[in-house]
């Protein structure tokens, strides 16, 4: 009989892909996923604790759930609870404490054993008070080896993760403690996986990792060769047929090689936009981020990359007020972005997590930290809209990947990971198409279709 999962992810993009394998795990059980938590028999929350009230955003829901989880028992139904991701990696057994109605915590290493998990706690009846099952370990066995083969359609842009955990430690970040060591998925596995999204439908993939970048996968085909790093990776993927557009997240600046500039040269599926977060503009604040890179030091990094490939647009992500961050840290910043010029990019106020070494430091003033996220968010809005308006006039190929609000209207992708809105028929719905920009707004930009067959810029 038929089951209904709901899985609500918070976070980042692994999360959501780590969501779409529980659910290729848990289908052999007869789960199929649901759109809402109220009528279902499995609701996971797969959770993210990189900035703050993470927590407690996961106890609120669990609250509600368990509104939700009394009401079904009530009527002889039975609703189980997990929590998986890093929240759950981090809090572990408090969270079985504080909510005793939870049944299953996993961490985001343990997820391939949540068919077991889910049996175990089905096995006791339940009306018999059971103690909620904990697996947060960081086991020698991979995940990835143990994950259903087949990974289940994306549609037309598909994520793909090839990288997961990181061990640059950070002075502000949880990832190394939730998501455990680097590991890189070997290069055939995640050419076997591209290929199947592939034949299922994409026409885009965006390679995963906390630290893609630093992917270091045994070789395809000759597993006594060297390892390959994402450059090399991204050539052998770029050979698949039908796979039209490669992109990567998030990489860190230290692990940028040569290859990987190369590739931004000479594979044309792989997209001219660059999600390469910086963190600060100021030395005193990169050393103490241990970051283990200068300001000039990526200010280096991105001429290469334009020098690689003339149209590059690049992305980041800021922090404001990590501990002791003075004005003129911060102006070192801003001036970092004035030589840039981003065409978006994220930012964020510093957020103490428990267990890293900021966490310790002497705190910025909540204010201070308010009025400079202030500053940088209107800087960067700023430079977004510049270069929104920069591409009216251009061609550029969209892969249509969603119907828009109104009949009659496609919205896609552009190589620059822009919304476009266009007047198109439905038959475009998954097709790679030219379009020239029109008008530009603040996050995305609209246009028409383009009929001239040679319209495409060589450029895009
Ligand atoms: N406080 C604020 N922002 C953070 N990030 C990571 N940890 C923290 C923190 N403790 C931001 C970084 C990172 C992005 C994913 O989240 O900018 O690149
Ligand atoms: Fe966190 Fe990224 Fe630093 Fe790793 S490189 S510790 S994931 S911010």
């Amino acid at each position: 009989m038929s089951k209904r999962l709901y899985i609500k992810t918070y976070g980042c993009q692994m999360n959501v892909y780590d969501s779409t394998r529980m659910a290729d795990l848990l289908a052999p059980l007869g789960y199929r996923l649901v759109t809402a938590s109220d009528e279902a028999d499995l609701v996971i929350l797969n959770t993210c604790h990189i900035r703050e009230k993470a927590a407690e955003k996961v106890y609120s829901e669990l609250g509600r759930l368990r509104v939700l989880k009394t009401a079904r028992a009530e009527t002889g139904g039975r609703m189980v609870v997990a929590v998986g991701g890093c929240v759950a990696q981090a809090e572990g057994a408090e969270i079985l404490r504080r909510a005793p109605h939870v049944d299953i915590v996993f961490g985001p290493q343990t997820y391939h054993r949540l068919p077991d998990l889910v049996a175990r706690v089905l096995l006791v009846p339940a009306a018999v008070a059971a103690k909620g099952l904990l697996d947060t370990e960081f086991p020698a066995e991979t995940k990835f080896d143990l994950l259903p083969e087949t990974a289940s359609p994306q549609g037309v842009a598909a994520i793909l993760s090839v990288q997961e955990g990181c061990d640059k430690f950070c002075s502000f970040c949880v990832v190394p403690y939730t998501r455990g060591a680097e590991y890189s998925r070997p290069a055939g596995d995640v050419l076997r996986e591209a290929r199947d999204l592939v034949a299922a439908g994409a026409r885009e993939i965006t390679l995963l990792g906390q630290n893609v970048n630093a992917y270091h996968g045994a070789a395809a085909g000759n597993k006594s060769a060297r390892e390959w790093g994402l450059g090399r990776l991204i050539q052998a993927l770029a050979e698949i047929p039908g796979l039209d557009r490669l992109r990567y997240t998030t990489s860190h600046p230290g692990d940028v090689d040569d290859a990987l500039v190369a590739a931004h040269r000479d594979v044309p599926q792989l997209m001219p936009f660059l999600h390469l977060p910086v963190q600060s503009g100021s030395d005193r604040v990169l050393a103490a981020m241990n970051r283990k890179h200068t300001a000039d030091a990526y200010r280096r990094l991105i001429e290469r990359f334009r020098t690689a490939r003339a149209d590059m647009a690049f992305s980041s992500d800021f922090i404001v007020g990590h501990p002791d961050e003075s004005e003129v840290d911060f102006a070192a910043t801003l001036r970092l972005v004035g030589d840039i010029g981003f065409a978006q990019a994220f930012s964020f106020k510093y957020s103490p997590r428990p267990g890293t070494p900021a966490a310790q430091a002497s705190q910025v003033a909540e204010e201070l930290k308010a009025a400079r996220l202030a500053v940088l968010q209107e800087m960067l809005a700023t430079q977004q809209r510049r270069f929104n308006d920069s591409c009216r006039g251009r061609i550029l190929p969209v892969l249509f990947d969603r119907p828009g609000r109104h009949s009659g209207q496609l919205i896609g992708r552009s190589p620059y990971l822009q919304s476009v809105h266009v007047e198109a028929p439905d038959g475009h719905l998954g097709t790679l198409v030219p379009v020239r920009i029109l008008a530009a707004g603040q996050n995305s930009v609209a246009g028409t279709l383009e009929m001239r067959a040679d319209a495409v810029e060589a450029s895009a």
